[in-house]
């Protein structure tokens, strides 16, 4: 017979549906990996009355945390830089004197994989350590074939080294590395080096950055074909700095998300929707950045675009490796509610990977669960650099 705990004394914010879904007293039936059954405790199943009994001394519960979109696999860091925009420099003009993405590329390529690898694990184990059960993890810092393996590899091997399930994206159109022209780059080598990476079970999506300092939508969309071609599911960096039509190219593709969208329209917005597409907010890199153009929330809302939230954890642009510090930034910088927030770190994060079997807590549901010290699900938005994580369970285990 299966491990079964039912966990009691906690307040389940359920994120089904609208708002926390909030169930008062509840009991969580867990079944091996699976939710097995949730509801009040009162109309607990007599079936789980032997079952083990995990006390969540009056918390609130909810779906373990997802970062959906990281850069946690990268060489060396970019603090040079920081100071640099202190000093008044743009990231574009960092990028384009041969700084930002293309210098972390060097320093990624000289590492070796065990270098990569635990490096990346410190970062793997600060986000477990907030609750997080599920990271995205791209590559973008190889720019040639041997190195984004090297990425994926290291980024399937997190997944081993740790009870945490990491979900890859393909990024080789991060960047145009040095020596190279753009569209030779997509062709001979971006293109190449995603066939190699799916022939080797590497790829879960296909992502690249759309930007003036990066490439433009046919170049991208040259990507996309072969993704298609492939079934490999794809994502975009859209509408960060400027809008050249990043999103709606997504939107057309039927992306699992259009990540940043900073720059994105109300015709965007409604491309998004009409595709089923999630809109990743990423209010780290828009901090760090000083970004002033905030993305469309209210024609998200009004047209029903799924909103997730992640860390954008990178070296150059977001080097913050905090889901909570995420979610508490899009409220305050973006005005999303507490309750928003949460579900983009849990139900429309999942949406984002397409993943459907996590980021609520629903019978028939991985149980991946976090169990807080708080007596209200908003206090997780708004504490700041405050981690009251009480118990992270992953598949089941605690
Ligand atoms: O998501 N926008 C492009 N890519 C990253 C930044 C990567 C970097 O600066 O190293 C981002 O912000
Ligand atoms: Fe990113």
């Amino acid at each position: 017979m299966r491990d079964r705990t039912v966990i009691t004394n906690v307040t389940a914010a359920t994120m089904g549906g609208e708002g926390y879904g909030l169930v008062e007293d509840a009991a969580i039936a867990i079944e091996g990996e699976r939710i097995a059954w949730v509801g009040p405790l009162s109309d607990l199943p007599a079936d789980f009355a032997d079952a083990g009994r995990l006390d969540g001394q009056g918390g609130v519960v909810t779906p373990a945390l997802i970062d959906c979109h990281t850069h946690i696999v990268h060489g060396g860091n970019r603090a040079r830089e920081f100071e640099m925009r202190l000093e008044g420099a743009s990231y574009e003009q960092i990028a384009r004197a041969g700084g930002g993405i293309v210098s972390t590329v060097a320093a990624t390529r000289e590492a070796t994989f065990d270098d990569l690898l635990a490096r990346a694990l410190t970062r793997v184990d600060a986000l477990i350590a907030e609750g997080v059960a599920v990271i995205e993890v791209k590559s973008g810092y190889g720019l040639d074939l041997e190195t984004e393996l090297k990425m994926l590899r290291v980024a399937r091997a997190l997944g081993e080294k740790r009870p945490v399930r990491v979900v890859t994206s393909f990024l080789g159109a991060h960047a145009v590395p040095r020596g190279m022209e753009a569209d030779s780059y997509i062709d001979e080598v971006c293109i190449p080096a995603l066939e190699a990476a799916h022939a080797e079970g590497l790829v879960d999506a296909v992502d690249g950055f759309c930007e003036g300092i990066a490439f433009d939508t046919d170049q991208i969309r040259r990507v996309f074909d072969r993704a298609r071609a492939l079934g490999i599911p794809v994502k975009l960096h859209a509408e960060q700095l400027s809008n050249l039509g990043g999103t709606a190219l997504a939107a057309e593709y039927g992306a699992l998300s259009a990540d940043h969208v900073e720059y994105a329209s109300e015709a965007d917005a409604k491309a998004l929707a009409g595709a089923g597409s999630v809109a990743v907010l990423l209010p780290g890199a828009f901090y760090t950045l000083h970004e002033t153009q905030k993305p469309p929330v209210a024609a998200f809302r009004e047209h029903g675009v799924p909103m997730a939230v992640a860390t954008d954890w990178n070296p150059g642009s977001s080097p913050m490796g905090s889901v909570l510090l995420s979610m508490n930034m899009v409220c305050t910088l973006f005005a999303l509610t507490p309750a928003e927030a949460l579900a983009g770190t849990t139900r429309n994060a999942a949406r984002a990977l397409g993943l459907s079997d996590c980021g609520v807590i629903a019978e028939g549901m991985r149980a991946d669960l976090a169990i807080w010290d708080i007596s209200d699900p908003a206090e997780l938005s708004y504490g700041i650099g405050i981690n009251p994580l009480r118990q992270r369970i992953h598949g089941g285990r605690t």
